[in-house]
């Protein structure tokens, strides 16, 4: 991340996950990165969704390492053990509706609650995984229906995020990140071992479209490759 000043710190979210693994890995092995958290489930400082106050108590902790130049929130849902993506109207129901928007919306909206305000404000990249499929302008094919919805909502919330920080943090820049189709436990069961991507190539492209983006760009819903996506 050549953008991002010398020994700069990063957190991301989700990192027992693929594409978080991927990150942390890359972010590890990158000698101008000082020093990078990995919070998921799992880890010492941990950060579940299910857990609001644990999330705040997570943001104090790291209170101490702040300013933040790089925050990746890598976590997300398609299905469950319980869930499986809808395919008709006839298959919603506000269990499977509320389950899918708290991992997908409303808990990276805690996070950027409780972490942006640490971002550096002179240079810093806060970038959450969204998904192309939440692009109500790219819908043709249906289904899915509370996956695709609480992505459209989440890139709602980095958007509006994005306004809001600017004021404060003129050098932030906030983006909805669309990571392509990659080998992961969320698209094994709709082949993505076959069609998917290896989740480090992704992760490069992906820190690479960051490290392109300026403050100008703040709020924008873009592909692992940097083109725009359409809302
Ligand atoms: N893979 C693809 O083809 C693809 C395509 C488009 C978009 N995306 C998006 O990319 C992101 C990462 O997906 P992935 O492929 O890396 O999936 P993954 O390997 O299944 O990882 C999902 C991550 O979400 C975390 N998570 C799930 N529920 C959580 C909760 N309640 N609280 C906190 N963390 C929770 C998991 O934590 P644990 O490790 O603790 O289980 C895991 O780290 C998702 O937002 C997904 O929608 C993926």
């Amino acid at each position: 991340m050549q953008s991002l000043p010398e020994g700069f710190h990063a957190l991301v979210f989700g990192a027992g996950g693929a594409l978080g693994g991927a990150f942390v890995e890359r972010l590890q092995a990158d000698p101008r990165c000082g020093r990078v958290v990995p919070l998921g489930r799992q880890t010492a400082i941990a950060v579940d969704y299910d857990d609001e106050a644990g999330l705040a108590q997570a943001a104090t902790q790291l209170r101490d390492q702040a300013p933040f130049h790089l925050i990746l929130v890598a976590t997300g849902a398609l299905h469950t053990a319980a869930i499986q993506p809808e395919k008709r109207l006839a298959d919603l129901s506000v269990d499977t509706m509320e389950a899918i928007f708290r991992i997908n919306t409303f808990g990276p909206a805690m996070v950027m609650r409780h972490f942006a305000p640490m971002l550096d404000r002179h240079r810093s990249v806060l970038a959450v995984l969204s998904a192309k499929v939440g692009s109500i302008g790219d819908n043709r094919l249906g289904g899915w229906y509370s996956y695709r919805a609480s992505k459209a909502a989440l890139n709602m919330v980095v958007r509006t995020a994005a306004i809001e920080m600017r004021r404060t943090h003129p050098g932030a820049v906030l983006a909805a990140l669309h990571p392509g189709t990659v080998t992961s436990a969320l698209s094994r069961p709709f082949r993505g071992d076959e069609i998917g991507r290896a989740p480090l190539d992704a992760a490069d492209a992906m820190l690479g479209a960051l490290d392109g983006l300026t403050s100008d760009d703040s709020g924008c819903f873009l592909a692992y490759d940097g083109q725009r996506l359409p809302w």
